[in-house]
């Protein structure tokens, strides 16, 4: 096996295994570096995303909704469902066998492009502009040498001080997608992405979910207007989320969690849960690379410091993902690798981070991308809003799921689309038109002339595109 590769990427998560498959594609000799390990020592690339993240999650949130509308919704439809039950077990084994496909999948691409995968830790021994060696540490010790690097070691879940994951009471992402008994009460600490997305499983499951906030807002990134619904919509659901909390002492008994709080009123609260989940955020992970060894840089808050092309301070190393600053999503380190690779060979890659897309997958979906009509209002940007009803929409009452709306900021002058906000069935889907029309730079008006199939939940896109002119036909 070849010791001497022209790209190496540390890290085998969305960011680095798609890096690596880009730079096989453009004719380099590629190895890629992933220490992840499953259940039986094996390798299990593709990171966070894969093992403890986007792909076990959204499993989990797909097998606890049809669980919810087998017990709730199947009667308004007239199907009758008589001694239902859960098999926790099995829930969890499919998850399981989900995430396996996705390793196994990443495994085959690996040898379809010829990219060479090391399984271990793979750190930096020493290297300049001439190239780098680096030392992978796996079931063996071995050294390869590079002339381009690429870090993309991902990000690990956060801790509250004085309340470490033991993964069996206080739980993080990986935890959080294993338990093995439905709690009877469980706490989340966090309403972010990660909180809504768990705690809407182990709600609709049956747990009586208390999510703890410390900001006095309500998912303070999205579009007041869309949060405003969302937080209706999982209130009515049974989901309880009391913003504005100050954590105190998190004690972890014998077989439950102690969580002493003030509440947004300044009083002391004491809640104890049988589970505990921190999702606080997540910070980068750069441990075991000795980074500091061969002076890559790290910004103040742990982060590779890089350019806005991915650059590090090293010539020829390169950083990409949740390890660099820029949202932590799996798409985004997707796209940085991409743009990477291709940097690598002379061309252009580029990200534009006007429109990476968000998606929280709760139900109804939280989905949008670009500005916020509170970002435009800071920025002092003149423009024009449109809404529509997914009440209003003929598909979603024949999915019985009319909840939330779709919403369009456009420029007030040439109606530029500057931002799309949804709430609502589906919204993880319909928001990739307004990622092409907002790629393109369309207008409003170019979404509202555009022929969409009836009937769909895509119309309730098209009807508040004409919202923005006032001209909504269905409302
Ligand atoms: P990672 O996926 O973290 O991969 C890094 C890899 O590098 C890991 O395999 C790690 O073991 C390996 N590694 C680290 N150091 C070394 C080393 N020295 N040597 C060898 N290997 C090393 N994002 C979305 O876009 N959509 C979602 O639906 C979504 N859901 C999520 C749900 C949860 C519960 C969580 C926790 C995250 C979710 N994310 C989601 C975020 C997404 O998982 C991350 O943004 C994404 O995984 C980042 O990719 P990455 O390649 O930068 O890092
Ligand atoms: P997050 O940043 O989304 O949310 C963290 C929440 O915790 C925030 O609301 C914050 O105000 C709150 N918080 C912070 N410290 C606190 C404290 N001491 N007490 C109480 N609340 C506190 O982080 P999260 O949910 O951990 O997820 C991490 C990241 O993973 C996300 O930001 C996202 O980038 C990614 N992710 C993406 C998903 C998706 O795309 N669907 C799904 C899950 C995660």
């Amino acid at each position: 096996m070849s010791k001497n590769f022209d790209v190496v990427v540390i890290g085998g998560g969305p960011g680095g295994y798609i890096a690596a498959i880009r730079a096989a594609q453009l004719g380099f000799n590629t190895a890629c570096i992933d220490e992840w390990k499953n259940e039986k020592g094996g390798p299990a690339p593709g990171g966070t995303c894969t093992n403890v993240g986007c792909i076990p999650s959204k499993a989990l949130l797909q097998s606890s909704e049809h669980y919810e509308h087998a017990s709730h919704s199947f009667a308004d439809h007239g199907i009758e469902v008589k001694g239902l039950g859960l098999n926790l077990e099995k829930m969890l084994g499919r998850k399981n066998t989900v995430v396996k496909q996705n390793n196994d999948g990443i495994l085959y691409l690996f040898k379809k492009n010829k990219v060479t995968f090391f399984h271990g830790r793979g750190s930096f021994v020493k290297g300049d502009a001439n190239g780098y060696e680096i030392k992978v540490a796996g079931a063996t010790e071995e050294s390869i040498t590079a002339k381009q690097v690429i870090v993309a070691t991902g990000s690990n879940a956060r801790a509250l001080p004085g309340a470490a994951f033991d993964e069996e009471l206080i739980l993080s992402n990986t935890g959080a997608l294993a338990i093995t008994e439905v709690p009877k009460k469980l706490g989340v600490i966090g309403a972010g992405v990660i909180g809504l997305e768990m705690g809407s499983v182990w709600r609709r499951l049956g747990a009586e979910v208390t999510v703890l906030e410390a900001l006095p807002t309500f998912l303070g990134a999205v579009d007041e207007q869309i949060a405003k619904e969302a937080q209706k919509l999982l209130a009515k659901q049974g989901l309880v989320v009391n913003l504005g909390v100050k954590i105190g002492d998190i004690k972890a008994g014998k077989k439950d969690v102690t969580v002493d709080y003030t509440d947004d009123k300044g009083n002391a609260q004491k809640a104890v849960f049988d589970k505990l989940i921190v999702s606080i955020g997540r910070t980068p992970n750069t441990t075991g690379l000795n980074a500091e060894g061969v002076g890559l840089k790290l910004d103040e808050r742990g982060f590779i410091a890089v350019d806005g092309e991915c650059k590090t301070n090293l010539p020829n190393v390169w950083a990409v993902g949740d390890v660099v600053r820029g949202p932590m999503l799996a798409h985004k380190a997707e796209e940085e690798g991409v743009a990477v690779a291709e940097r690598i060979a002379g061309q252009h890659g580029h990200v534009n981070f006007n429109t990476i897309p968000w998606v929280i997958y709760t139900s109804p979906e939280i989905a949008w991308v670009g500005k916020t009509e509170q970002q435009l209002k800071a920025d002092g940007v003149a423009y024009k809003a449109g809404t529509f009803p997914f009440l209003a929409n003929g598909r979603a009452r024949a999915l019985g799921d009319t909840s939330g709306m779709v919403k369009f900021l456009a420029d007030a002058t040439t109606d530029e689309i500057l931002g799309v906000h949804i709430v609502g069935p589906m919204a993880s889907e319909l928001i990739s038109e307004a990622v092409v029309a907002m790629e393109f730079r369309a207008s409003a008006e170019d979404i509202a002339r555009i022929c969409h199939a009836h009937p769909s939940l895509s119309e309730a896109t098209k009807e508040a595109a004409l919202a923005v002119d006032k001209r909504a036909l269905n409302f």
